[in-house]
């Protein structure tokens, strides 16, 4: 059969799909960001982070099930009790956000951020939030969300409340969502 042919029926591998995944382990991290000791670049803010409870990833390679397949991107979810100003509510909190370096500069950031997005719009919050860090605000802001200017105070063992040293920025998750005005706590460590 000419290559070209195979085009009609199989998606081609450079838009794969981003599916939820069963489970995410350090190794399925690993796969993606390798083993290093910091792989997101946020060990000198000393922060312990949640683990996030639902999963979204991007396979890639040639195999024709997903255990064939690499893992090479990566977006984590779980929903966070908050305070903005005074209203108490929940956010989706978005982590663990990876994508190999290997094929970074491909839209895989923005497909699985995407597929978790979608999830989160079925979970309730009005918004999502997430932490990075400084450099990565263009990048997020590309992608829709916005950085916000307010304190925004997480808790970390031995209930400590601390202010948090990354960006925070948020995306809404309705149409007719607002992010309500003054500073923000999280119940919560951050994720
Ligand atoms: C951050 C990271 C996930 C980005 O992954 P990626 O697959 O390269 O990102 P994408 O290709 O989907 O890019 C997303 C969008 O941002 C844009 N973008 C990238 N760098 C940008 C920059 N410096 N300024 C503005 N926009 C930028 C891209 O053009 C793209 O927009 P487009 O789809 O409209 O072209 C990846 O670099 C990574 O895994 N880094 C290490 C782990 C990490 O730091 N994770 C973040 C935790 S918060």
């Amino acid at each position: 059969m000419p290559a070209n042919d195979s085009s009609a029926t199989n998606p081609p591998l450079a838009t794969p799909t981003a599916v939820r995944l069963p489970h995410y382990t350090k190794a399925d991290q690993a796969e993606i960001l390798g083993d290093g000791d910091d792989p997101f670049g946020v060990a000198e803010t000393g922060l312990t982070f949640l683990p996030k409870d639902e999963h979204f990833g991007i396979r890639h390679g040639h195999g024709h099930g997903d255990q064939g397949d690499r893992l090479v991107a990566h977006a984590g979810l779980l929903r966070l009790r908050v305070a903005i100003g005074d209203v108490e509510t929940e956010v989706a909190g978005v982590g663990g956000v990876a994508v190999a370096p290997d094929v970074r500069g491909q839209g895989l950031a923005r497909r699985v951020l995407g597929a978790a997005l979608d999830h989160a719009r079925t979970m309730g919050p009005r918004h999502a939030l997430l932490f990075c860090r400084p450099p990565l605000v263009p990048l997020y802001q590309r992608l829709g969300w916005h950085p916000l200017d307010t304190d925004v105070w997480v808790e970390q063992p031995g209930s400590r409340l601390v202010a948090m040293p990354l960006r925070t920025m948020v995306t809404p998750l309705r149409d007719d969502a607002a992010w309500p005005p003054g500073p923000v706590r999280l119940f919560s460590l951050p994720m």
